[in-house]
């Protein structure tokens, strides 16, 4: 069950106040991100999860496990398994489609997992994948190089183009994978267009929102199918639990679970489930908090004479900002920014920053920068040429410097980017 509303809510053995609550329907997502999915222990009445460790559970006779052979919804059985769900794994999924407002989630090993899992649940031999042309790597590398062997097409578009997305469609096309904004260019995809474009098609839709999060995005009310997360990113937050995510409706969601846990074996340990909640009950402050900083250090770097280009959907100078403004409801974390010799300083700035860390990944609460070096992208991964190599570099130039802005105080870390970048 979904929880979306107050009458969803666990029963914590008290009297609920007689006077009805203002006539809203739904709880708001801040409160979701405590409350969804939320079990209450009925031995001790602890409020934060237990984490079920088990992998394993008692089958007892006339519960229905022991009749599990040929079940399409896992989670409708008691839990017999981790690999297939697990107590505080559930609680997790529970959640992440509370805050997505989807019918369920499935919890995977890792965001690479989660992606993976969806290709290999809704392509098999002859069909085809349109894929955005610049997203995360993984998905990108995973797409290009592993699928075909499997004989499925992909054909990589540069989806800020609606029209480049329509051209892209043959009658076997099954499904459409973009991200917004995208890693690592943050070049945005009008999610509402390409959701009409698939639809119309008869393909699936899925958004790796990993970028946006659940609190400026919600790409199933957009109309997207499926929407991924990598958990590793700002949904944990902490930078200690790798974990993935699928929400959408029950009957593409459980196909997903009984192929990604199932027979892929991706399934998401508790431990990293129970970190990832913690995480989630400050996703909302934190994102909140992080994009202000982000809109500050963009400004900032924007004036930085070491600096020659910056890009974030909150500038105005952003090509998409409009798009941006109609699609998110914050601007999130991330900021690129371009200068003179980016190799050179990439050295500069692993040396002399203090505040901020030189290193990959991103989403933490400890600021993030890296240089994506455009020839070395294109030679690793995504081998654009022509207008597709142009319109990336209209975003990248020669390489970004991709900085993940975390919890710090303003003024710090734009002292510490400041002098770093001085050199
Ligand atoms: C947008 C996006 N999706 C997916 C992933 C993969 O996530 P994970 O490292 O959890 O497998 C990443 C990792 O950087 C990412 O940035």
């Amino acid at each position: 069950m979904t929880v979306t509303k107050l009458s969803d809510l666990p029963d914590h053995g008290y009297q609920r106040p007689k006077r009805a609550p203002a006539a809203r329907t739904g709880l708001s997502r801040d409160t979701l991100a405590l409350s969804g999915g939320l079990v209450i222990d009925p031995a001790t009445k602890a409020i934060a999860p237990n984490i079920s460790m088990s992998v394993n559970n008692v089958l007892v006779p006339g519960d229905g496990a022991f009749s599990a052979d040929g079940v399409d919804d896992l989670t409708a059985l008691p839990f017999l398994y981790a690999r297939w769900t697990n107590p505080t794994v559930r609680q997790l999924e529970q959640r992440l489609a509370a805050l997505e407002g989807a019918d369920d989630a499935v919890a995977t090993a890792t965001g690479v997992a989660a992606i993976g899992a969806t290709f290999l649940t809704f392509l098999k031999k002859g069909d085809h994948l349109i894929l955005s042309d610049v997203c995360y790597a993984g998905a990108n590398e995973l797409a290009r190089r592993i699928l075909p062997d499997y004989g499925i097409e992909v054909t990589p578009v540069n989806m800020s183009r609606p029209q480049d997305v329509a051209a892209a469609f043959r009658p076997n096309t099954k499904l459409v994978h973009c991200e917004s904004p995208c890693n690592p260019i943050l070049r945005l995809a009008d999610l509402t267009a390409i959701a009409g474009l698939a639809r119309k098609h008869g393909a699936l839709m899925s958004v790796d929102s990993t970028l946006a999060t659940p609190v400026a995005t919600q790409p199933l009310s957009l109309g997207a199918d499926l929407v991924i997360h990598s958990l590793t990113k700002f949904i944990n937050g902490h930078g200690d639990a790798l974990g993935g995510v699928v929400c959408g409706r029950k009957e593409l969601v459980e196909k997903i679970r009984s192929r990604a846990g199932v027979y892929l074996g991706a399934s998401m340990p508790a431990m990293n489930a129970w970190l990832i909640m913690r995480g989630i009950d400050t996703l909302f402050p934190r994102i909140r908090t992080i994009s202000e900083t982000a809109a500050q250090v963009a400004a900032f770097l924007q004036g930085h004479p070491a600096v020659t280009a910056v890009t974030y959907p909150g500038l105005a100078s952003h090509p998409q900002h409009d798009l941006a403004k109609r699609q998110m409801e914050l601007f999130g974390g991330m900021v690129t920014f371009q200068v003179a010799d980016p190799g050179r300083m990439a050295l500069q700035l692993a040396e002399r920053l203090r505040v901020a860390h030189y290193a990959f990944s991103l989403g933490h609460q400890r600021s993030i920068v890296v240089l994506l070096d455009t020839q070395e992208m294109m030679t690793s991964t995504y081998q654009l040429a022509g207008d597709q190599l142009e319109d990336y570099r209209r975003f990248a130039g020669d390489g970004v410097f991709r900085l993940s802005v975390g919890l710090e105080a303003p003024d710090d870390l734009i002292d510490d980017l400041d002098q770093a970048l001085l050199g």
